[in-house]
């Protein structure tokens, strides 16, 4: 049931804190230390090379993986869209591994690519809300994302769960990998600090109402700029924005517009910035500039840690690789405050439907 809400949108929104706590719980146990099946650990360290294929938003998960498993796993790895990779498919290392990411379990241009590794003897490994799910069933592995049932179609506590359930099997592999990111990595400090950092966000939310009212809902179109992390992060904004306010909206690395699209910028055009990356803060800071003095309206997000004092919405510090778990927050409720205040059925946009069960 919505339990009071207007729209599930928002109550699963509302939901991610009690997600990161409950996946902290499935899958570390008290000391911090991974509990996820010692086979999947095994079979995913024989690798030398992970595909994540995936749709939409679990894509722009994937992007955030990367980074992950990079970083604590030191395991080179490659971000597909599923759509693509079933008909042109990616050249392979020796020794590949598949992640698919997928809330559903039923996304047709996912179930073609895992068909793919299958009649290759490619293992593969399905991270999935719904258990028992067709690309669960078929893969050979699976770990579900414990975040009850998404009923919106715009997913919001399904991308905030693959991020961590990628974390903790990235730290998982990194300790057993030896790697020192990994063993260094607090990881359920981490998910508590995200956890809390969600509820204070979105225990702020008018905030992001009375920004979307000004900014957002009488404008055609907007954009998300941000640099490393914060780039895959404003993929997703300016999905969830799109998709649920029909605003056309942009994610870019923030360094990218003025090498074209930065002759879209009007007055009063949206830009909204990511800033979580100290070695790239003040660079983005550069861009702001290039759009501001162009006329945008510029929203900035940023870890308090690297906040001035005019900055829009600070969110509270945490591991850098872990922050795209506070930065989406801001973006999915600016998405949704969008559609709503535009009298929108933010549920069910149009043309739109929960799984894509066709390719
Ligand atoms: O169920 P899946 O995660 O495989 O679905 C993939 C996309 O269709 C999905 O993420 C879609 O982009 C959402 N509507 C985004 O909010």
């Amino acid at each position: 049931s919505k339990g009071g809400y207007e729209f599930y949108m928002l109550k699963e929104i509302d939901e991610q804190p009690a997600v990161m706590r409950r996946l902290s719980q499935d899958y570390l146990d008290e000391d911090g230390e991974p509990t996820v099946d010692p086979k999947i650990v095994n079979a995913i360290s024989k690798a030398d090379h992970l595909y994540i294929f995936a749709a939409g938003t679990s894509y722009h998960a994937g992007l955030v993986g990367k980074a992950l498993f990079e970083n604590f796993a030191n395991i080179p790895t490659e971000v597909g869209y599923a759509s693509e990779a079933g008909y042109h498919f990616p050249m392979m290392s020796k020794h590949p591994f598949f992640i698919f990411l997928t809330q559903s379990g039923e996304t047709a241009d996912s179930r073609v690519v895992l068909q793919q590794a299958i009649k290759r003897h490619i293992p593969s490994l399905t991270m999935t809300n719904v258990e028992g799910s067709t690309l669960s069933r078929e893969a050979d592995y699976t770990m579900l994302l414990n975040a009850g049932p998404e009923i919106a179609v715009a997913s919001t506590k399904a991308y905030t769960a693959q991020i961590a359930l990628q974390a903790i099997l990235a730290k998982a592999l990194g300790e057993k990998l030896n790697v020192k990111a990994a063993k260094d990595f607090q990881l359920k400090h981490e998910l508590a600090i995200a956890a809390e950092g969600m509820q204070q966000i979105v225990d702020g939310k008018e905030k992001m109402e009375k920004i979307s009212k000004k900014y957002l809902v009488p404008s055609r179109n907007a954009f998300y700029i941000g640099r490393g992390i914060d780039h895959a992060v404003a993929l997703e904004g300016a999905l969830k924005l799109k998709e649920v306010s029909y605003i056309q909206t942009e994610g870019f690395a923030a360094a990218e517009l003025k090498h074209g699209t930065i002759s879209l910028i009007e007055k009063g055009t949206p830009v909204i910035a990511l800033i979580n990356d100290p070695v790239t803060a003040d660079l983005t800071r550069g861009n702001i500039e290039e759009v501001a003095s162009r006329g945008a309206s510029v929203i900035t997000i940023v870890s308090k840690k690297l906040a001035n004092k005019n900055d829009d919405i600070v969110l509270p510090n945490i591991d850098y690789y872990l922050s795209p778990l506070l930065t989406v927050v801001p973006a999915q409720l600016l998405a949704y405050y969008a559609s709503k205040d535009k009298g929108l059925d933010v549920d069910k946009p149009r043309n739109l439907a929960k799984s894509v069960t066709v390719e």
